[in-house]
């Protein structure tokens, strides 16, 4: 592997993964170059995205502290209710999966939210039945289950990096019905968020991320390897998102190419799903249509 230009930022105990400068000169498509070559520091660079510019910092600030007290209400209420509560993050490496779960956790009780971000499955757990070391992290009464990552990884990254048969995908999307009816028959609520990235914008941030010792740690060979594969990507998340979304267990897209807003919907998307004691509707304010929506915002 090539050794990277930004070498003397780099943590000395952590291994080089790649190289995503060597790759933004060499292998980014022509277009997703210029875009990142020629925007400024505060431009969107997903040509598809709805405004030119991310939300300012007052605004943010401002919705961010309202929500962040009604995501405080509904703790006390799903704790005083016994509510169980399943939020699954998915999309792209660097869509924002992390950061905005942080966002959703920040003011809560640990002990009843807390985040669930498996590794790869040991020798043991491949020998399982898939859903089977996932079934561990679900709530009892009064807990929040973040999940940064879930079994859908099976319908994406198993696919696009060979770590699953397609004997086995096939499976996977038989039963992923019925789990998750039997998830919500049993009474669990289940928000399902996929944050979606657009191709600059993921470089941009994997570029930051080579240069800042304190998100080096966050680049793995899969994000390097997985830059070549950005059309893989996108048709195992389309196959995944129109095999999964159903009035049972529905799939809120979330555009994110601006952090900000995509945190916002996120927090409003859950809040919406989630009845408790104290909500107060003009504080969680409409989902802006054109950031949050259906799968047909990504199909
Ligand atoms: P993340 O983006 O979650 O920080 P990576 O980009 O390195 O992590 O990996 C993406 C996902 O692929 C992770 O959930 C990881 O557990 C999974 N994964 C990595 N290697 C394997 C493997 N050999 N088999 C199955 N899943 C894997
Ligand atoms: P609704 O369709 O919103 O009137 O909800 C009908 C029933 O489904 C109610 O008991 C809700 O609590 C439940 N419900 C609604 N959304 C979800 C969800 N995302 N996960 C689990 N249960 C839900
Ligand atoms: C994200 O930004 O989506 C996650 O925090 C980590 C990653 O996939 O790179």
């Amino acid at each position: 592997m090539a050794k990277s230009s930004k070498n003397d930022t780099r943590l000395p105990d952590l291994p080089l993964v790649g190289d995503i400068t060597a790759y933004l000169k060499d292998g980014a498509p022509k277009q997703i170059r210029k875009a990142i070559e020629d925007g400024g520091k505060d431009d969107i660079l997903d040509a598809g995205f709805p405004y030119p510019e991310e939300m300012s910092g007052k605004d943010y600030d401002a919705r961010m502290e309202a929500l962040q007290l009604q995501l405080v209400r509904m703790m006390h209420d799903v704790i005083a209710t016994g509510k169980r509560l399943v939020v699954l993050f998915e999309g792209r490496d660097a869509a924002g999966k992390g950061g905005t779960i942080e966002r959703v956790r920040e003011n809560l009780n640990p002990r009843s939210a807390y985040i669930v971000a498996l590794p790869k499955p040991t020798e043991r757990e491949a020998g399982q039945w898939y859903f089977q070391r996932y079934v561990d992290y679900l709530p009892a009464r009064g807990e929040i289950a973040l999940f940064d990552r879930s079994w859908y990884n099976r319908g994406v990254v198993e696919k696009v990096f060979g770590f699953a048969t397609d004997a086995q995908r096939d499976q996977f999307f038989r039963q992923l019905p019925d789990f998750e009816r039997m998830l919500v028959d049993d009474g669990v609520i289940l928000v399902k968020l996929w944050l979606n990235v657009g191709r600059a914008e993921q470089l941009r941030r994997f570029l930051a991320r080579e240069k800042d010792p304190l998100k080096q740690w966050k680049l793995s060979w899969i994000d390097v390897e997985g830059l070549a594969k950005w059309d893989e990507y996108t048709d195992a998340i389309r196959q995944t998102l129109s095999l999964s979304h159903s009035p049972t267990a529905p799939w809120t897209v979330i555009r994110s190419d601006d952090k900000r807003r995509a945190r916002i919907a996120a927090i409003q998307t859950i809040l919406n799903t989630v009845d408790y004691a104290g909500k107060d509707t003009d504080a969680i304010g409409r989902v802006d249509p054109t950031i949050a929506g259906g799968p047909e915002l990504l199909l």
